[in-house]
């Protein structure tokens, strides 16, 4: 199976404007529609589509509670062929609905809402990395760009929480041909599409308080120095961090959260490992230190970034 990796994430929310802000904050770009939905892009074309909470053509939202949050996932596929295969897998034992676009739709077993299309995404081709380390200097008689926000390239993972973990994997994995490239034993699982190369494209969660419910999506952005643009426009603009920004060892990126007003979270990643068949899978512990080798709980807020700085630096002695 070609899963490509994902291609839309389909909110129902209840308060549209405040969403199409948080997502133009986050640098993605408005789309024209013309139909009163609201979509934004990254630069691949992969989609964020915003519609209201009571929408009756989105699937009921999952977890207690909750008013806003993701409804669908689209995840892409390279041919018609692919889709017809997972048409005819999927209709074994769920409704699967085929729109005029071609894109078939159905539910997972927890009943996170799922699509699958030939993929409308384009490879992007992130500005060439220009660094300098001594004896590899990339960026010769050049001042480095300083960046105020962040564009994302490429949508890159979904997150869910889930209580029923290991039916909820075989789903995805043995299933429909997802392929594990790390994981938690028994609560976590990152699972990639099997014709994608991002390290993952759904990840799997179960953190053992029964519960179930979408946590984040990740997109990938081209530099270190953008990933802070961006993660300090947000702050200017009056997104609270959900955690970051800092590292994670799982998948190697740098990472920085943001809470979501359409539910959830959104995050900016970079470096983010690139994989293939010769990658290999490991497991691991489930600790603070293998989520995050470094991080900032609540982000970088002006007042405290300044603080420091303020008054000459001239003035400013060791003790
Ligand atoms: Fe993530």
């Amino acid at each position: 199976m070609n899963h490509t990796g994902i291609d839309k994430v389909t909110y129902g929310v209840t308060d549209l404007e405040k969403c199409a802000k948080f997502w133009t904050d986050f640098g993605l770009s408005p789309v024209k529609t013309g139909d009163g939905q609201k979509k934004f892009s990254a630069q691949n074309g992969a989609l964020i589509e915003l519609r209201s909470a009571n929408d009756p053509n989105l699937p009921p939202p999952v977890g207690d509670e909750v008013s806003a949050t993701a409804r669908e996932a689209t995840f892409g596929v390279r041919s018609t062929e692919d889709l017809q295969e997972l048409a005819a897998n999927l209709s074994e034992d769920r409704d699967v609905r085929e729109d005029a676009d071609g894109s078939i739709h159905t539910v997972d077993p927890l009943g996170y809402g799922l699509a699958f299309q030939v993929t409308q995404t384009t490879p992007v081709l992130a500005p060439e990395l220009e660094v300098n380390v001594p004896g590899r200097a990339t960026r010769i008689n050049k001042r480095a760009e300083k960046y105020d926000r962040a564009m994302p390239l490429e949508m890159s993972h979904i997150v869910y929480v889930t209580d029923d973990i290991e039916p909820h994997k075989e789903f995805y994995v043995d299933r429909l041909g997802f392929k594990l490239t790390d994981a938690y034993p028994g609560r976590g699982y990152f699972a990639r599409g099997a014709a994608a190369h991002h390290h993952h494209n759904l990840f799997l969660l179960n953190p053992g308080q029964g519960k179930r419910g979408f946590h984040h999506v990740a997109f990938e952005v081209g530099n270190i120095h953008e990933l802070f643009g961006g993660g300090n426009n947000m702050t200017r603009e009056g997104w609270d961090t959900m955690i970051g920004p800092g590292r994670h060892p799982i998948s190697s990126c740098y990472f920085w959260y943001f809470k979501n007003p359409c539910g959830g979270a959104a995050e900016y990643d970079f470096d983010s490992d690139v994989v293939d068949d010769n990658w290999e899978y490991r497991e691991w512990e489930s600790t603070p230190e293998n989520f995050a080798e470094w991080a900032l709980a609540e982000g970088m807020a002006a007042e405290l970034m300044f603080k420091g700085i303020q008054g000459s630096f001239r003035d400013k002695k060791p003790e």
